[in-house]
């Protein structure tokens, strides 16, 4: 049982990067296993900020193993990009990195099929990434995708031009206008960059690791209200981003699995389109994005932001069968006079607290109400240095879901954490 998964609760970007970057000391391995480049995961070390999309969060702790799953959906062409920023020398990156062969490649075609589909979809578009997440998704289901193994084959090329094929006969029902060369140059010259690095069957590395008693964290990427089959569909992603995802894309069994850490903003936000009860369009909305930067770490669109939604948190714990909880961002919060918190929805005029299964339903949400803390908390180190009213919404929180908040986020630097 020492395999944690750690992942996000409500709709993407709760801090998953900034945790995982400053849990990575206590884990020898930390590994991805779902999602893509629509990850953006954030992490602050000494005022510098970095952005990972691919490569997992722990990169930057140069004694540790990163991984990169089977059920991560890998595009080249950012992966070599995302390379070269990182800063680290590419000879020692392969040091640390290795890639499942089993990963799916999202290809050129897969970005413009993204594109299309949105466009088509008129006012009902998903607000995806576009990074070609679920045209790879897709392809990986209907059994024509290419995988990461594949670009060792002699002959890649031609596998590569049948799918090709595939994805402009496709295209010829859409009229949308692409520039296909454009694309593919960096995505060749990406190929070229993930044969430096160890290509694996990484489901061995990870058992054998797990069997030698090696530490691993399965760092999951979106939120559970995204996840393809509890997320409020069709405004998803493509994966599985719950904690079952974690299994099947890394290849371990549940019997493997220790804790299973939650991680949630002390408020709500959402980027893209979709169901979102607690969402204020107003004055306090705009602060909560103003003072907590509340802008896309992948496309800079900014977020939609709201209060704590418990019904839709009380799901997520449910789902993932979460053990700890992990609270960010409430520095953001300080200074509001009060802040409120969703206990329960009320839809056609009756109170509820699940999650309904229609995403067009109008959901009402009922609120209660917290007193605010007033005071700058990101120097603060110690849970008992906390405000007394940020210890009371706390507590609210781990009554109304039943599970302990064990780390506190007090800002984007991986020193800004207090540990419980
Ligand atoms: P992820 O996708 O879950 O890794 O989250 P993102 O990186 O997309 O978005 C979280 C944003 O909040 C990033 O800009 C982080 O640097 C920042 N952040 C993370 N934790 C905290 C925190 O506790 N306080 C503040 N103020 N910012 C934080
Ligand atoms: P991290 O890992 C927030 C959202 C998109 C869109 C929907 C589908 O940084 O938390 P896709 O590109 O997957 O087809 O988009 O999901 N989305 C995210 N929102 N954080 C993310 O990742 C996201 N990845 C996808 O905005 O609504
Ligand atoms: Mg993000």
């Amino acid at each position: 049982m020492n395999i944690d998964i750690l992942l996000g609760l409500q709709w993407g970007d709760e801090g998953k990067g900034k945790i995982v970057d400053a849990l990575s000391p206590a884990y020898d391995v930390i590994a991805r296993f779902q999602g893509g480049p629509n990850a953006g995961h954030s992490l602050e070390i000494q005022n510098v900020k970095h952005v990972l999309h691919l490569i997992p969060s722990g990169i930057f702790h140069p004694d540790k193993l990163n991984i990169i799953g089977n059920g991560v959906v890998l595009d080249p062409a950012v992966f070599k990009k995302e390379i070269n920023e990182l800063g680290p020398p590419v000879e020692d990156l392969v040091k640390r990195l290795v890639i499942s062969t089993r990963s799916n490649l999202i290809l050129p075609g897969h970005r413009i099929l993204d594109a299309a589909y949105e466009h088509h979809k008129g006012n009902l578009k998903i607000g995806s990434t576009l990074k070609g997440i679920g045209p790879a998704y897709t392809d990986k289901a209907s059994r024509n995708g290419l995988r990461v193994g594949d670009i060792l084959n002699k002959d890649f090329l031609k596998l590569y031009k049948k799918q090709l094929n595939n994805h402009l006969l496709i295209l010829k029902n859409y009229s949308f206008e692409f520039d296909l060369e454009e694309y593919e140059a960096g995505w060749f010259e990406g190929v070229e960059m993930l044969k430096k690095f160890r290509l694996t069957n990484t489901e061995y590395l990870v058992n054998e690791l797990s069997d030698k008693g090696k530490k691993i964290l399965a760092e999951g990427a979106q939120g559970t209200m995204l996840d393809l089959d509890f997320g409020s569909y069709p405004y998803v992603t493509s994966s599985n981003t719950i904690s079952s995802g974690a299994c099947t894309g890394l290849g371990f069994s549940p019997r493997k699995v220790g804790e299973v850490i939650g991680i949630f903003k002390a408020y709500c936000t959402r980027v893209g389109s979709g169901p979102f009860p607690t969402e204020l369009n107003d004055e306090t909305g705009d602060q909560l994005r103003k003072r907590g930067y509340e802008y896309g770490s992948t496309t800079g669109r900014p977020r939609r932001c709201g209060w704590l939604d418990l019904p839709a948190l009380n799901y997520a714990i449910m789902i993932n069968g979460i053990t700890r909880l992990f609270i960010t961002k409430p520095d953001v919060m300080s200074g509001f006079g009060t802040v409120k918190v969703c206990i329960s929805y009320k839809i056609d005029g009756k109170e509820c607290k699940e999650i309904p299964y229609d995403s067009n339903s109008s959901i009402e949400p009922v609120y209660t109400e917290l007193p605010g803390w007033q005071e700058e908390i990101s120097g603060i180190r110690k849970y008992e240095d906390l405000p007394d009213a940020l210890k009371k919404y706390i507590d609210f929180i781990e009554k109304e879901t039943g599970i302990p908040v064990s780390l506190v986020s007090v800002g984007p630097d991986r020193q800004e954490t207090v540990f419980r």
